[in-house]
């Protein structure tokens, strides 16, 4: 466990262009929280110095305590990292992609806050890259011959009406800049999606004024080479979403069984025995009026009584779990991403083993990286990128990861939160990302991170109907956070039998 954690910090630190000092690593891996630590640091830490000092991991353990912890420290005569020697905990929250309210009160300001954070964490990863040379801001671009290239983040793309090829607009923090991409070339194998974040290697023209050429596309994307969390043990993780609790089409029974299988009365005790976690990736409860006359299709028209029956249904499943639950578009939260957790005046319906987080979240299960995201994103990427559909949504988590973000579209059908700090940038890399929300059952590897789109606990609605959306309900992935192997149970016929797509 701690190779592979020394591994993970280095090449974490490592895409983040900084150098970890030995010290600094040592103090690291004897934390608590040695990813979540590890991600303030580099918030903190600025470009001037590549290196992170023990000094600096140090600082960070001090923001991180409590000020009644920092008082009970001194008043006992504590060291600052009085928790240095205990043992890493089997979960870790990383990251919450909720950060607060915007700081600005105009929202062209607060807005413009949010993009420049976007802009500036995803350029931070494309900086330094070998296929990147000559890297300038978009003021100081020569105006004729030679080879520069652009961070930026894409404003516009349009199709020159004869030969077909690209006009890509990309803006950074100093201006704007046209640029060809010309047709059939490798940079237009992946469609530019709006707001979403590029590196372009460009060729300039002998003339003056003539547009650049894009010789070459960099997207921040997974390191290939980066290394995967595991977990020391064979613990395991059951992932879920869309319970849709309140709902008539919740599916009551298909629950029922599952929870006997986590309660070790179904065919596979044993292997029931060893899961730990359960995550939940939102639309935890069917709300009320998130879409026209939705109170027909209710079983629970209340929405706090529909919390309180969701507390009761996750009461089913056995106590020793650790229950991690985000919210979705039904939740009774903010509809704006990145959405908060559920309020305390809900939580307090749910068993304590149920931990609420924000939409999206980033979390380590013994060692393992998670990020949950509901996926409210794929109704404006599902049209964007072709080949796209409900049916198939791992293809879209996988353009989320090339991109690292989760909802790049601004001003579509997903409303982005106007907040300080870009909640949905994926950093730092996870090892397993899982979506809900598309109401099927998707697994696939990209680079090493499983992709789960996890299923739903809703049989089909009138309004899916209408969607012409099929879900696929009842289905739990099982991963073994050892070797993050998989296995599919399918609860939809009663007891689980297991079978189902291997990614
Ligand atoms: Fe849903």
């Amino acid at each position: 466990m701690a190779g592979a954690l020394r591994k993970h910090l280095v090449s974490y630190f490592g895409e983040h262009h900084k150098l970890l000092e030995a010290e600094a690593l040592q103090l690291l891996l004897t934390d608590r929280q040695p990813l979540a630590l590890s991600r303030d640091l580099l918030t903190h830490a600025g470009d001037a110095s590549p290196f992170v000092t023990r000094e600096m991991v140090e600082a960070a353990q001090a923001r991180r305590q409590a000020p009644v912890a920092r008082v009970e420290a001194a008043v006992s005569g504590l060291a600052a990292n009085a928790n240095a020697r205990r043992p890493a905990e089997p979960f870790e929250l990383i990251s919450e992609g909720f950060t607060g309210p915007p700081v600005a009160t105009q929202p062209i300001a607060a807005y413009g806050a949010l993009f420049q954070s976007r802009f500036r964490a995803l350029a931070r990863m494309l900086r330094g890259r070998p296929d990147l040379p000559n890297l300038r801001p978009i003021r100081a671009l020569p105006a004729s011959e030679g080879v520069c290239s652009v961070i930026g983040m894409v404003s516009g793309v349009r199709e020159t009406p004869q030969r077909h090829h690209l006009i890509l607009t990309v803006d950074d923090e100093t201006g704007s800049l046209e640029s060809l991409v010309p047709k059939d070339s490798p940079g237009t194998r992946v469609p530019f999606l709006s707001d979403e974040v590029v590196g372009l290697k460009l060729t300039f023209a002998k003339e003056p004024g003539r547009i650049p050429r894009v010789a070459h596309v960099e997207r921040p994307d997974v390191p290939s080479t980066r290394p995967v969390g595991r977990s020391a043990s064979a613990r395991r993780a059951i992932f879920l979403s869309d319970l849709h609790v309140g709902s008539r089409s919740f599916l009551s029974d298909s629950w029922t069984h599952l929870a006997e299988f986590l309660r070790g009365h179904g065919p596979f005790p044993e292997l029931a025995a060893s899961i730990d976690y359960v995550v939940i990736a939102g639309d935890l409860v069917d709300g009320i009026g998130v879409y026209p006359r939705q109170e027909r299709d209710l079983a629970i028209p209340d929405v706090v009584e529909q919390y309180a029956e969701l507390g009761r249904r996750l009461a089913e499943l056995p106590d020793r779990l650790t229950i991690v639950a985000i919210p979705g578009n039904h939740d009774a939260v903010s509809p704006a991403e990145p959405q908060p957790a559920l309020p305390a005046n809900l939580t307090f319906l749910l068993p304590p083993n149920v931990r609420t987080l924000a939409n999206p979240s980033t979390f380590s299960l013994s060692g393992v990286v998670v990020e949950a995201y509901h996926g409210r994103s794929f109704d404006d990427l599902i049209p964007a990128i072709p080949k796209a559909s409900y049916a198939r949504p791992t293809e879209v988590m996988r353009r989320m990861l090339e991109m690292r973000h989760l909802a790049p579209i601004y001003g579509d059908r997903t409303p982005l939160a106007p907040l300080p700090r870009d909640g949905l940038v994926i950093d730092p890399a996870p090892d397993i990302l899982v979506t809900g929300h598309a109401h099927t059952y998707g697994v696939d590897r990209y680079r090493g991170v499983l992709l789960l789109n996890a299923s739903t606990w809703q049989a089909e609605t009138e309004y899916q109907r209408m969607r012409n959306i099929s879900p696929v309900p009842a289905r739990a992935a099982v991963v073994d956070l050892s070797t993050l192997g998989l296995v599919t149970f399918d609860f939809s016929a009663g007891r689980p039998t297991v079978g189902g797509p291997e990614p």
